[in-house]
């Protein structure tokens, strides 16, 4: 019989209030069975969501309030996170690429004046990570500048950054590599002494600190990603970080179609004079709410994703001491099985404490084993694995007309792209599936040990590129 308003009435029983539907979505959830773990037959992702009733309620009661677009919860989380951070503004956005989309953006506005990066400006970066850290720069007509990373922490070489700053650039935008910071301590002193912007992609490193501080608060604008691998998350979702009011009326306006009106969904007239502005050359009192300063999009999030953040949020500092956790019995157990012989190991930033994201392996040159055959025996035998993304960027397809400089070498850049490969560290791992990920791993280690050629050897195979285009 289909459910309908009149049934309680019919059943003489009282329709459940918003209270019950959203204990009840609770209840619902948590009393759904585990899946037990069968080492060998069940898959152990490299990442993953931790989700609890306590989501679920915040996901119905979100729904209930039918708004749908940002809401109360979207207001809720941008005040949380931008307090987590002790920073003025966080704006919220659809994703971590959306995030460092309206940061490069916003750097772009007119309305910085002579601080505005322009087209043709140089932006250093590297290429060993996630594309849409580097291709908001290009989607611009900024000119990338990649400079090489180091092997044991997967980061810049802050020496190869500072050779790369030349008369043309005008700004850095890296990422901390799966939570590890970068020294962003000498990279935000350098960019004060050279008058450089500093965006900090903090998608992968929600959580860390370098001396004491929280990444994401040393440049003028920082990222975040909430896509379910990462450390909380809204589904789909990110968040743009900033201290200045001007950069976050800006980021705003390009993330709400471009207009230069700041009324939240909903409401008119929070400047009181929505009939009174004289902007470019529309007739004086022209519609505030139509009036647009930049070229924008709509990169909004809705209420539903908000209140998922901010039920995550609550549970952020558990998540990261998982993450810790998992990075160090993996160490451990590494260690332990003898197999730094074969392996660089990853190692936090000197002076830092990581909020890891992965566990990335580089497999030593004289180890002669092949990274992919390696990664896929793991995967076989259900022990994810995924590159450090999209390795050297250079190499990849999307790259090939994109106009760039290279400074100095990207040599490791290319070893991490060949030998690299990363395991999770995700707080749904437990001893159990750690004890089964190392035992594979040296397992396939010692079989595939020296069958393939050095890896020198290959990377002098690879095709030249060129130092600029
Ligand atoms: C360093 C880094 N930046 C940006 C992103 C993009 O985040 P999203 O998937 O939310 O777009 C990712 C994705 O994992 C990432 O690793």
């Amino acid at each position: 019989m289909p459910f309908t308003a009149s049934s309680f009435a019919d059943a003489g029983i009282a329709a459940p209030s918003r209270e019950d539907i959203v204990a009840m979505a609770r209840a619902w959830y948590e009393a759904q069975p585990v899946p037990e773990f069968i080492p060998g037959q069940t898959y152990i992702p490299p990442s993953g969501k931790v989700m609890d009733g306590g989501d679920c309620a915040a996901l119905i009661d979100a729904s209930l309030d039918m708004w749908l677009t940002a809401g109360r919860y979207a207001s809720q989380f941008e005040s949380e996170l931008a307090a987590r951070f002790g920073l003025r503004d966080a704006k919220l956005t659809v994703s971590g690429s959306a995030a460092n989309l309206l940061a490069l953006a916003t750097l772009t506005s007119w309305k910085l004046g002579s601080r505005a990066l322009k087209p043709g400006d140089e932006v250093i970066t590297v290429a060993a990570g996630f594309p849409t850290t580097v291709t908001p720069i290009v989607q611009h007509g900024c000119i990338p500048v990649f400079v090489d990373v180091d092997v044991a922490t997967h980061n810049v070489d802050v020496a190869a950054l500072e050779a790369a700053i030349g008369p043309k650039t005008r700004a850095v935008m890296i990422a901390h590599s799966l939570g590890n910071p970068f020294d962003v301590i000498r990279v935000a002193e350098l960019c004060k002494r050279h008058g450089l912007l500093l965006v900090e992609d903090c998608c992968d490193a929600f959580g860390a600190t370098a001396g004491g501080q929280q990444v994401g608060t040393f440049g003028e604008i920082a990222t975040l990603s909430f896509y379910p691998a990462h450390h909380i998350t809204m589904g789909e979702g990110g968040a743009v970080l900033m201290n200045d009011a001007k950069l976050a009326k800006i980021c705003e306006s390009f993330r709400d179609w471009g207009r230069d009106c700041y009324c939240a969904p909903g409401c008119d007239n929070s400047c009181n004079k929505r009939f009174n502005w004289r902007l470019g050359s529309l007739p004086k009192g022209y519609d505030h709410k139509y009036t647009y300063s930049h070229v924008g999009y709509n990169l909004k999030v809705s209420d539903m994703q908000a209140a998922l953040g901010c039920s995550q949020l609550g549970k952020l500092d558990r998540f990261i001491a998982a993450r810790r956790a998992n990075f160090a019995g993996l160490t451990r157990r590494i260690k332990a099985a003898g197999l730094e012989q074969f392996f660089h190991l990853p190692e936090a930033t000197a002076g830092t404490e990581p909020s890891w994201f992965g566990y990335l392996l580089t497999l030593r040159d004289d180890a002669r084993i092949d990274r992919n055959a390696m990664t896929r025996i793991l995967e076989d035998r259900k022990v994810g694995t995924r590159m450090l993304f999209a390795g050297n960027l250079l190499r990849q397809p999307a790259f090939a007309d994109v106009s760039y400089r290279i400074s100095g070498s990207l040599e490791n850049t290319d070893k991490v792209m060949c030998d690299s490969f990363w395991m999770g560290v995700w707080p749904g791992l437990d001893e159990q599936r750690l004890d089964y990920m190392v035992d594979t791993l040296a397992a396939v280690t010692r079989e595939l040990a020296g069958k393939d050629i050095d890896g020198a050897a290959k990377r002098a195979a690879l095709p030249v590129l060129n130092q600029e285009r």
